[in-house]
């Protein structure tokens, strides 16, 4: 009597409604759970794949010794003080970048005196003063290269560079200075690649502009000496649309490598263009040597040793980690320390900053102002100071330059004692660097007008090399 038929079926039909709005809901919060679970496996296994290098399979224990060394250190720069990766360098310490930090962080291996003694037994010549004093401080499987080479088997050197500009500086030469004297010592072939495609995915700078920079850098790259029937220089634009096999290289990489894979490693982010994120494929490909069937005509195992400076590495961890699984060797690494900024070794020379750098284009007028001006000073302020305590050669980047460039051991002990005792004043040392640097640029600057489009073209040319594996 109360209640009206039509009231109790409103109630019904509210009651009923609650249970679907509470079975609906409860629906999509498991639903979203399962979506949580499932992305979490996913993860999981691709950490698996990254780890271990195999696909995960249940059941199956993992394999021993899984840990990846060459992936197990982070590249993102995270370390308290250091930020080394492609495109940044800096520190808060003004001796540098902790090389020894760096060496696990990276999980490299440091050149020790004896890996230099065993290449001046197997070369029989004497090291390179970049060796000699450590400036390319860490490698990767050089003991491996040598122990092949020993038993006759040769290998091949790849190394590159990334035409932002006309101009390259005097840090830009260390990797292709050192280059040279590993051709000539041990005979071999040697491969330059010049990623213009990079810069250009990389700089707010037209194809066009990249692909004159690549020629332009590669006069400059000739003017090293490099010897023309051993070194094939390429740029990526011509190169990758004229060659299937590393175009199928590249192809092979990209689909080896994922990209949880490069975000981990590069810093990638959601709103970096898909041509950042394929184009470590492209750096890595060069390092096999099926890559260049005109040189080694469709040979895959012919070893790789790659000298750059260490920012270039993550690039070549992720290569390395890629290799066995597609069937390669792995790659084999030196690498050096950074040619420090004319203000301090806090960051690396860049190509963007005029007073920061030397460039291969400046004149003596413009390295002597520059060295003067800007070069970060470890002496005192005063004179009297000086001589009474002396200067700090550590933190010095006239005495930094020095170590790269003077080439007489005993020379540059002497500079350093007196410098530390106070003997030689920051004046007197900023003179012998202009003195070293004035005419060995100006040498270069020579050389560099006796390359001729010419010889640019022999050296661009895809075409056999002339040496004996
Ligand atoms: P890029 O053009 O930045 O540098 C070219 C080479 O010079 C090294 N380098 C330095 N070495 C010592 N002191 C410095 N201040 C300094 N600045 C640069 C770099 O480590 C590099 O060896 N993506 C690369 C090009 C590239 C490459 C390679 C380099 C392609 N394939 C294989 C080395 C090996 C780039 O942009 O380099």
């Amino acid at each position: 009597h109360i209640f009206p038929i039509c009231a109790l079926n409103t109630i019904n039909f509210v009651l009923k409604l609650h249970y679907w709005v509470f079975f609906l809901t409860t629906l999509l919060i498991f639903q979203a759970e399962i979506d949580v679970a499932v992305q979490l496996l996913l993860k999981l296994k691709t950490d698996y794949k990254h780890l271990t290098g195999q696909d995960y399979k249940a059941g199956c224990p993992p394999p021993e010794n899984v840990v990846n060394q060459d992936n197990g250190a982070a590249t993102d720069g995270i370390d308290e003080e250091d930020n080394v990766d492609p495109w940044n360098v800096s520190t808060s310490n003004a001796k540098g970048v902790d090389y020894d930090k760096l060496i696990v962080r990276f999980g490299s291996s440091k050149i020790e005196t004896e890996l230099v003694d065993r290449i001046e037994k197997v070369t029989g010549q004497k090291p390179h003063r970049f060796l000699r004093r450590g400036i390319f401080f860490s490698h990767r499987d050089m003991h491996q290269v040598l122990d092949a080479y020993e038993k006759n088997k040769s290998f091949y050197l790849y190394t590159g560079r990334g035409p932002s500009s006309e101009a390259m500086h005097v840090g830009h030469l260390i990797p292709f200075i050192f280059t040279k004297w590993l051709q000539d010592v041990f005979d071999i072939p040697l491969v330059i690649q010049l990623t213009d495609d990079e810069k250009y995915l990389w700089k707010d700078l037209a194809i066009e502009e990249c692909h004159r920079f690549a020629v332009e850098n590669a006069k400059d790259i000739i003017a090293c000496g490099f010897d023309v029937n051993k070194t094939f220089i390429f740029s990526d634009f011509d190169y990758m649309g004229s060659s299937p096999e590393f175009y199928r290289n590249v192809v092979k990489i990209q689909k080896h490598v994922t990209y949880n894979q490069v975000k981990g490693i590069f810093g990638f982010t959601d709103s970096d263009c898909i041509g950042k994120i394929s184009f470590p494929a492209i750096q890595a490909a060069p390092s096999f040597s099926n890559s260049f069937p005109q040189i080694f005509g469709g040979r895959k195992d012919v070893q790789c040793l790659i000298p750059c400076a260490i920012d270039q590495d993550p690039y070549f961890r992720m290569t390395r980690d890629v290799a066995p699984r597609i069937g390669y060797p792995k790659p084999a690494l030196l690498h050096s320390s950074f040619f420090p900024a004319l203000q301090g070794a806090q960051t690396k020379m860049s190509a963007s900053d005029a007073n920061s750098s030397i460039f291969l284009t400046d004149t003596p007028k413009q390295i002597k102002n520059k060295i003067n001006k800007h070069a970060f000073s470890g002496g005192k302020d005063t004179i009297e100071e000086h001589r009474k305590f002396g200067g700090n050669p550590d933190v010095d980047v006239s005495f930094m330059y020095l170590t790269f460039f003077l080439d007489d051991d005993e020379q540059l002990e002497k500079i350093k004692q007196d410098y530390s005792s106070g003997a030689l004043l920051t004046g007197e040392l900023k003179k012998i660097l202009i003195e070293t640097l004035q005419p060995m640029i100006a040498q270069h600057q020579e050389r560099r007008k006796q390359v001729t489009e010419e010889t640019v073209k022999q050296f661009m040319t895809p075409r056999p090399l002339n040496f004996k594996l």
